[in-house]
Parts: structure tokens; C-alpha cells; sequence
């Protein structure tokens, strides 16, 4: 399946997933909360902490920094922030109340603090110019990534960094097909496994759709430089399966 050209994209996948993203998405991650990183381990045969670490290699913190990780889900993030700089002040954004309680154990149970706010990350609620450095992890394919993506601009400080990671549409057609037919097994497979509910059941076909309408990791730079990020780098592997994007905010001249 061909998406529409990137100028259209933003529209189409709004069009098309919006009931999903407003209606269902909420339960679908209140279901799975409690199993969510367990699933994430088997689905991705054991390389969900190797992932993890690779968006971290491109990360880069100073002391006492303010960070704010925007769909925190279960705190993966300023966890592995805070193991490596203590100092900081990590602020982590999620809708999922249920995502963010096992966040909240997480990062207590391993002595950190995590500040904690839950809402929608269309709009966000913090001032402008109020972060050193935001993070994004596996989550725009579920948003307005252009709305979002433009909050992060706002609340980033001028010459603050942005980095991001998803999944993203590889650009050969035979990895795309073979990319997802794994990804419908594993769908399914872990549904089973973990005995999901309901939301999280009826959203599978979702989570293919929403890779296929999807950017790939040039056309997510596009968007970012378009938005006025500068300094945009990306790097991406399996075969564009997976992306990490680096961007800036301009300093004010
Ligand atoms: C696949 S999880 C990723 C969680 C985490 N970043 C990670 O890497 O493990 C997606 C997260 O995005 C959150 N999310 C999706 N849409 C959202 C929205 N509009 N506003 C706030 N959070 C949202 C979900 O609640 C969920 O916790």
C-alpha cells in the first residue's frame, strides 16, 4: 500500500485514525499497561533493551538539565536518563494514568523521581522555552506528529535538542511486506500470550495501518526541518524498520 505524498499524509492518517486515536487508543494501552514491557521483550525477541539502548547512544545530557519525555508510558526513558545523569529534572507526559502508574513504580523502585503529568500531548501543558532536551520513543505513529512536534519546538529552549525514535515505514517494498506479516504474528502471539482484552484485541489491524501510513526516516528529517528544526540527523536500521532522529531548536537571533 502507497501512502499519500508527505503534504497530504498528515490529513489522511487524521482522517483515518482519528476515532482510533481519540476513542480507543486510551484503553487499548490501560489494558496492556501491566504486561507492556514483558510484550515488548518477546515481541522484539529479546532486543527491547538493545533498542532501548541505541536510541540512548544518540542522547546526549548535561547536569541539572530539565528533560521532558513525551509519551513516558512506563517510564523506559527517564529511567535510563536518570541512570546515567542523577542530576537531571525529568519530566515524563502520558494520557495513560495506567502507563504512568507502573512508570511511577518503576522509577521508585529503582530510587528515582520522575515528575509525573497526565493529559493529551496535542497540547502541552508547560511554558515556552522551558526544556533543554525532549525525547519521543515509539509513540508518533499514534499522533498529529506535526501538531506535537511543534509543542516540543515551543517547550524546547532555544538551542535545546529534540530526539525521537519509532518505527517507522521501511522504503523497500519486500521488507515492508515481510515486516509486517511478523508484526501481525507477533499481534497475535502476545495477545495470546498475555491474554489481552478487548480494546487491545480489536486495535490490531491499527497498529499495521498505522506503519503504513507512516513516514519513512527522510520523510519524518523533512517534516522536522519543515517545522524549523535545524541541525536534523537520522540514522536508521533494520532496513528502515526502526528510526532515531536528532533535531535543535534555532537559537533566537
Ligand atoms: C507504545 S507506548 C510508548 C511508551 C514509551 N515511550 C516507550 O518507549 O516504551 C505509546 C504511549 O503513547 C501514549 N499516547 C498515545 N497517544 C497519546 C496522546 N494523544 N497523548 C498522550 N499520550 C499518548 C500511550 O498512552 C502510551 O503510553
Amino acid at each position: 500500500m502507497n501512502p499519500p505524498p508527505v503534504a497530504a499524509r498528515e490529513l489522511a492518517r487524521e482522517e483515518r485514525f482519528n476515532l482510533v486515536w481519540t476513542r480507543e487508543l486510551n484503553q487499548v494501552f490501560a489494558d496492556v499497561a501491566p504486561y507492556y514491557d514483558r510484550a515488548n521483550y518477546v515481541a522484539s525477541l529479546g532486543l527491547w533493551d538493545w533498542f532501548l539502548q541505541k536510541f540512548m547512544d544518540t542522547v546526549d545530557i548535561r547536569p541539572g538539565e530539565r528533560v521532558l519525555d513525551v509519551c513516558a508510558g512506563t517510564n523506559a526513558i527517564g529511567i535510563a536518563l536518570l541512570k546515567r545523569e542523577p542530576t537531571l529534572e525529568v519530566h515524563a507526559i502520558d494520557r495513560s494514568r495506567e502507563m504512568q502508574a507502573v512508570g511511577r513504580q518503576r522509577a521508585e523502585a529503582r530510587g528515582f523521581r520522575i515528575h509525573s503529568t497526565i493529559e493529551d500531548v496535542h497540547t502541552l501543558p508547560f511554558p515556552d522555552h522551558h526544556f533543554d532536551a525532549v525525547t519521543l520513543q515509539f509513540a508518533s505513529r499514534h499522533l498529529r506528529v506535526k501538531h506535537v512536534w511543534g509543542e516540543i519546538l515551543r517547550v524546547l529552549k532555544p538551542g535545546g535538542r529534540f530526539y525521537h525514535c519509532d518505527m517507522l515505514r521501511p522504503g523497500n517494498p519486500t521488507v515492508e511486506t515481510l515486516y509486517y506479516t511478523y508484526l501481525r504474528f507477533c499481534l497475535w502471539f502476545t495477545g495470546f500470550v498475555f491474554r489481552s482484552g478487548q480494546p487491545a484485541l480489536n486495535c490490531k489491524q491499527y497498529f499495521i495501518h498505522a506503519l503504513q501510513m507512516f513516514y519513512s526516516a527522510d520523510e519524518l528529517s523533512r517534516v522536522l526541518e519543515e517545522l524549523g528544526y535545524c541541525n536534523v540527523t537520522s540514522k536508521s536500521v533494520f532496513a528502515g524498520m526502526m528510526g532515531f532522529h536528532r533535531a535543535v531548536k534555532p537559537q533566537i537571533r
